[in-house]
């Protein structure tokens, strides 16, 4: 390896959900961090700060990264995201997030990057420091996978937010449950965990997690129970019956034979599934317990 080429082995953590829930705003969140200093700055400092914790964002329409780093300074311990490790010169796990537009036409995106083997993110050379050619391709191994929902949006039934953030979920978590069956000889694909991130639980509307975490896992069963309806009805199957039940089950997340889906499930298929709550505006428990997920799976 050469010291001009510190991309390539950094890994990478995806970030995807519905579009507005957050995820360009956790981005500047974990970003800025450093920079951000609610107290009056020292003077002398020469650091570059900003006045505002999170970024206006507005919808995206590509994907882009940053560069982090987390570090565990005790056994119990891990690093805020508000600390510099730069100037603390820390012994730091580095890594990308990787953020995704939510909107439904362009989510293919995030999606092909989990059907690998041995999922990477190719990352334009966005370096403007870099000292390497423009057409270099810097691939990253992705390590994990933050699925943002807005858990305002959720507690209103009439918005159909449920239904279009558990579809979408639904498509990420077959995506990875898929990989499984795609080992290379004896060797197993490398598990990717999802951590659900109930957002927006600033605003009093919001339904905490755990309400977050049993209407997903009730409409995901739904889903789950509609798709492999629409397969038989199709007549796609045809006069085949084992044809069609094997499709069936290709797309059925999940064990076979419940009515009910639960997260626990995905173990099967070596994918961990946990819902925390958080929010990245105002008051309330905030980003600090994903700041932990992601560096416990660094
Ligand atoms: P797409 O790029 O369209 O996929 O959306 P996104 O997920 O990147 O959403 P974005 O980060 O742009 O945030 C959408 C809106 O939600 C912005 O107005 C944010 O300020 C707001 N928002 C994000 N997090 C929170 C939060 O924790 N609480 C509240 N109240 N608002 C938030
Ligand atoms: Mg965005």
């Amino acid at each position: 390896f050469s010291a001009t080429t510190p991309y390539t082995t950094l890994p990478s953590v995806l970030l995807v959900g519905p579009s507005s829930a957050g995820k360009t705003a956790l981005m500047t969140l974990f970003e800025r961090g450093p920079l951000y200093h609610n107290q009056q700055q020292q003077q002398g400092n020469n650091k570059s700060t900003v006045n505002s914790p999170v970024a206006q964002t507005h919808t995206s329409q590509v994907s882009s990264a940053v560069e982090l780093a987390v570090s565990s300074p005790g056994p119990n311990q891990l690093s805020s995201y508000r600390d510099d490790l730069d100037a603390q010169g820390a012994t730091a796990k580095r890594f990308l997030l990787v953020d995704t537009p939510g909107h439904p036409k362009l989510r293919s995106q995030a999606l092909s990057r989990l059907a690998a083997t041995t999922p990477t993110i190719t990352l334009p050379s966005t370096s403007p420091s870099s000292s390497s050619s423009s057409s270099e391709i810097n691939k990253s191994k992705l390590k994990a996978v933050i699925f943002l929902v807005d858990a305002a949006a959720l507690a209103d039934s009439d918005s159909g937010a449920l239904a279009a953030t558990a579809e979408y979920l639904y498509d990420v978590l077959l995506t990875l449950q898929k990989r499984f069956h795609r080992r290379t000889g004896s060797r197993a694909p490398a598990s990717v965990p999802v951590l659900v991130a109930a957002n927006k639980l600033d605003l009093f509307t919001a339904l905490p997690a755990a309400l977050v975490k049993s209407n997903l896992e009730a409409e995901l069963a739904r889903i789950r129970k509609a798709r492999s309806k629409g397969l038989l009805d199709s007549g796609v199957a045809g006069d085949d019956e084992g044809a069609g039940g094997v499709d069936e089950m290709e797309n059925w997340l999940g064990g076979v034979g419940n009515e009910k889906f639960s997260f626990k499930e995905m173990m099967e298929f070596d994918v961990e599934v946990e819902v925390i709550g958080g929010n990245v505006i105002g008051d309330g428990p905030g980003a600090d317990k994903w700041w932990k997920w992601i560096g416990e799976r660094i």
